[in-house]
C-alpha cells in the first residue's frame, strides 16, 4: 500500500484492459489519477463504481493522437491535482493480419499516430510539469511485437518505435530526474485480444502451452504490477530499460 503516495499520474487507454488495471492499482497505492480514454462512458462506468464518493480518479475523454486533446488532459490534471509525476502511455490499437500488403497508407498513419505519436505528444505536453516534479517517471506500454516480428508491419513498427522513443527520452530527460521505461507484454487477456482468441478454453490452453514457457495467457494486473514498480521510487535508478512481461514467450 501507498507505494505512490503523494504522486499524480496520467494513465491513457484506461477504459478497460491494462489501462484500467494500472489506474485502479495506482489509485489503490495512493496516487491521484487522471484516467483518459476515447471511450469515455466505458471509463466513467468503472471509475464511478470503484470510487464510491472519493475523488482520487478524475476522468476525461481523450484521443491520444490529438495534440489539442493532450493539452486539455495536462491542463485538467494540473487544475484538479496541481502536479504531474507519472505518465503512462498505454492506449493502443491492434488488429491481426495487418500486413504491409493489406494496409493502406491511411491505416498505417492511424496505427502509428495512436500507438507511437501519442507517446511523443504525451511526453512533450507533460514535460514542463514532469520537470517541476523533480522525481518523475514515464512508462510506455509497448509489446513483444516491438522486439520480435510477426504481428503485422504497422503494429510492430509502432511498438518498436516506442522502444527507442523510450531510450532516447531516457537520455534526454535524465538531467531532470525524469525516468523513462517501456513495458513489453506478451499475450494478455484484455478486450483487445479476447475477440481473436479461441473461445474453447482447451484450445486456448493448448495454444498457450505451445507458445509460452509459463503455459498460460497473462492477466492485465500482471502488467499493472510492472508499471507500478517502474513508476514508483523503488525503480529510482532504472531508466531506458525494457521490461518484458510475457511468461517467457521471447526467451526461446
Ligand atoms: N493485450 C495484449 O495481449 C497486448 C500485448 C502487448 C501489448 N499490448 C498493448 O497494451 C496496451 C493496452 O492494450 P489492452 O490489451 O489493454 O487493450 P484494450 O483494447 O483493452 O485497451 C486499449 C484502450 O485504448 C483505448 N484507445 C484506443 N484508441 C484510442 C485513442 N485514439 N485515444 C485514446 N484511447 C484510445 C481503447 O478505447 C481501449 O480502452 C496497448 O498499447 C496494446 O497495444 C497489448
Amino acid at each position: 500500500m501507498n507505494r505512490l503516495q503523494n504522486k499524480v499520474a496520467i494513465v491513457t487507454g484506461a477504459a478497460g484492459g491494462m489501462g484500467e488495471s494500472i489506474a485502479r492499482l495506482f489509485a489503490q497505492e495512493g496516487a491521484q489519477v487522471l484516467a483518459s480514454d476515447i471511450q469515455f462512458d466505458k471509463l466513467l462506468a468503472w471509475v464511478q463504481e470503484f470510487q464510491k464518493g472519493s475523488d482520487a480518479i478524475e476522468c476525461i475523454q481523450h484521443d491520444v493522437a490529438s495534440e489539442s486533446d493532450w493539452q486539455k488532459v495536462v491542463e485538467k490534471t494540473l487544475q484538479k491535482f496541481g502536479r504531474i509525476d507519472i505518465l503512462v502511455n498505454n492506449a493502443g490499437i491492434y488488429q491481426p493480419m495487418e500486413t504491409t500488403e493489406a494496409t493502406s497508407l491511411e491505416r498505417w498513419n492511424k496505427i502509428l499516430n495512436i500507438n507511437l505519436t501519442s507517446a511523443f505528444l504525451g511526453a512533450k505536453t507533460a514535460l514542463p510539469a514532469l520537470k517541476k516534479s523533480g522525481k518523475s517517471a514515464i512508462v510506455n506500454i509497448s509489446s513483444i511485437a516491438g522486439i520480435v516480428g510477426g504481428n503485422g508491419a504497422p503494429y510492430s513498427a509502432s511498438k518498436a518505435g516506442m522502444l527507442l522513443l523510450t531510450k532516447d527520452q531516457a537520455i534526454e530527460f535524465a538531467p531532470f530526474n525524469i525516468r523513462v521505461n517501456s513495458i513489453h507484454p506478451g499475450g494478455v487477456m484484455t478486450p483487445m485480444v479476447e475477440p481473436i482468441l479461441p473461445t474453447d478454453p482447451a484450445i486456448l490452453d493448448g495454444m498457450m502451452k505451445a507458445m509460452c514457457p509459463l503455459g498460460r495467457i497473462g492477466e492485465a494486473i500482471e502488467i499493472a504490477q510492472g508499471a507500478l514498480f517502474l513508476a514508483s521510487d523503488e525503480a529510482s535508478y532504472i531508466t531506458g530499460a525494457e521490461l518484458v512481461i510475457d511468461g517467457g514467450m521471447t526467451a526461446r
